[in-house]
């Protein structure tokens, strides 16, 4: 098993989001010794901005494209077989002025490609990332889950799942800013849940999800 935990928090390992992750891949890896993990930190380790250049570099013919476009694609084909590697994806979450860290964007923008993540049909688009299992840990500091100023839980399903990422668990930890009383219990239950999830995933029951 591969497992790729992509953190966003922009306090890196000190993140609530991260933390939740880093226990749910805990408890995986113990429950899967042999599995491999692979930590991509976008706040220590962040995903340039998409622009017109590099944008520009992942529509030129590879034989038409200057070593500076070479390098751009190179770079986002480097991220895209990352995730193509992961059995298992695991997301560190923060919600950030109501929406998704910006560098959590910048990911996703290098990662969404015509013709490599996905394409185009007669019948509509196709994810071409298929066959893993995405578990998302979403730490916030109000209520939101379950209404309609959720803006992440229906975006990152959409966005994933464009791209083939459509088996995906979500795992809330909300109300952290409310009070001490708030955070510390939802952050226990966010906890229990991780704890139940990683247990539920030893390699045969997820390869059979
Ligand atoms: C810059 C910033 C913006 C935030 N904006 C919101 C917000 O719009 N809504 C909310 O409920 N919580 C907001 N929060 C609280 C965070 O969601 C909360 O601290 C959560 O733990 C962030 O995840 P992290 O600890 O993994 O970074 C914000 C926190 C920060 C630092």
């Amino acid at each position: 098993m591969n497992i790729l935990q992509i953190n966003s928090s922009i306090f890196s390992g000190g993140g609530q989001s991260t933390a939740l992750a880093d226990q749910f891949v805990a408890g995986l890896r113990a429950q899967n010794p042999g599995a491999r993990l692979t930590v991509r930190d976008l706040s220590a380790d962040p995903v340039p901005h998409l622009d017109a250049a590099r944008f520009g570099a992942f529509l030129a013919k590879p034989e038409e494209r200057t070593p500076a476009q070479q390098a751009v694609v190179t770079y986002s084909d480097a991220l895209i077989e990352e995730l193509k590697r992961a059995d298992v994806v695991v997301l560190g979450l923060p919600l950030y002025n109501f929406g998704l860290p910006s560098t959590l964007k910048a990911y996703f923008d290098h990662v969404g490609r015509a013709g490599v993540t996905f394409r185009y049909t007669e019948k509509g688009p196709v994810g071409l990332l298929t066959g893993k299992k995405v578990y998302v840990f979403a730490a916030r500091g109000g209520f939101y889950a379950g209404t309609p100023n959720d803006s992440q839980t229906p975006y990152i399903r959409t966005f994933l799942s464009f791209i083939g990422l459509s088996d995906i668990e979500f795992v809330y930890a909300e109300g952290l800013s409310i009070s001490e009383a708030s955070k510390q219990q939802s952050i226990a239950r966010a906890r229990a849940e991780a704890e139940r999830l990683a247990a539920a995933g030893r390699e045969p029951e997820l390869a059979a999800a």
